[in-house]
């Protein structure tokens, strides 16, 4: 038994008006859950209310600021799974040596949103509750010009393990995504499909993963009371590419 019904369970996604989070919502929501999701900005937050339609909240908030976090984990109450799924920081897509140092820094923004998100979270959480936090396959999966994702990646993931040790038995998982089509690409404009079908030629799975794949993964670690402390790869098995 892995008790799959998140039926009167409170779930809050933060990073959760597009793209993966959003995916994850939707799928909690049709396991039963309550859920609560997060973002910044006005033009998600619409659109993720368009798509809810009812079946789950919309909030504002920045996985940076205490404030607007801590209004939402109030609102919620007692807290059964906390999900991370925000970008969180600017990345620069270069070589490690042709960045500036606040360049590569900028990236950690990432990690410290989730700690944020983490440490303002934690006194709400159930007894039995779960933090699901999203990574990325860079973080152990180099490319040239991919230092600051491999780094705050890996930074991620290991803040993740620590917490599963230090917080158990609430449990705390990691989904590693690949190259996933979501709103993160569309900075790539008319480029974007073949783009993606560019970075994932050498795939095992040879194309971009959705939302929805990811989301079944974060939904596993969820529901499964006895997974804590790993990751969940759904990465069309870019890591042994
Ligand atoms: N897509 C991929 O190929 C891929 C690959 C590896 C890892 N990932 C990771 O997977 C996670 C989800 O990415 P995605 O592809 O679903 O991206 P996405 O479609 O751009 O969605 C990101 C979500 O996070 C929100 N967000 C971003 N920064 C935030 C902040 N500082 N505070 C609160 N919310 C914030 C966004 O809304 P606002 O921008 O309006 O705040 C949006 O709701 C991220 O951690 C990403 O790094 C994605």
């Amino acid at each position: 038994m892995t008790g799959n019904d998140l039926t009167g369970k409170k779930v809050v996604i933060i990073g959760g008006t597009a793209g993966i989070g959003l995916a994850a919502a939707q799928a909690a929501a049709a396991a039963g859950a309550q859920v609560w999701v997060a973002g910044r900005s006005q033009e998600h937050i619409d659109n993720a209310k368009a798509l809810a339609n009812g079946a789950f909240e919309v909030r504002q908030a920045d996985t940076h600021n205490e404030q607007e976090l801590e209004a939402i984990f109030k609102e919620v109450g007692t807290i059964d799974h906390l999900v991370s799924a925000a970008v969180g920081g600017e990345r620069t897509l270069k070589p490690f040596l042709e960045q500036t140092e606040d360049q590569f820094k900028a990236a950690f923004d990432k990690l410290w949103g989730y700690g944020k998100v983490v440490r303002t979270g934690a006194p709400y959480l159930a007894s039995d509750g779960a933090i699901t936090i999203v990574s990325g396959s860079p973080a152990r999966k180099v490319a040239i010009g991919q230092s600051p994702l491999s780094c705050v990646g890996a930074a991620v993931e290991n803040m993740s393990r620590c917490l599963a040790v230090e917080m158990a038995p609430i449990r705390v998982n990691v989904v590693s995504p690949g190259t996933v089509n979501t709103a993160m690409f569309d900075f790539m404009g008319e480029q974007k499909q073949a783009n993606l079908s560019a970075m994932t030629a050498n795939h095992l799975i040879k194309r971009a993963g959705t939302s929805e794949e990811v989301a079944a993964g974060i939904l596993f670690v969820m529901q499964n009371k006895f997974v804590t402390g790993t990751t969940v790869d759904v990465d069309g098995g870019r890591l042994l590419s």
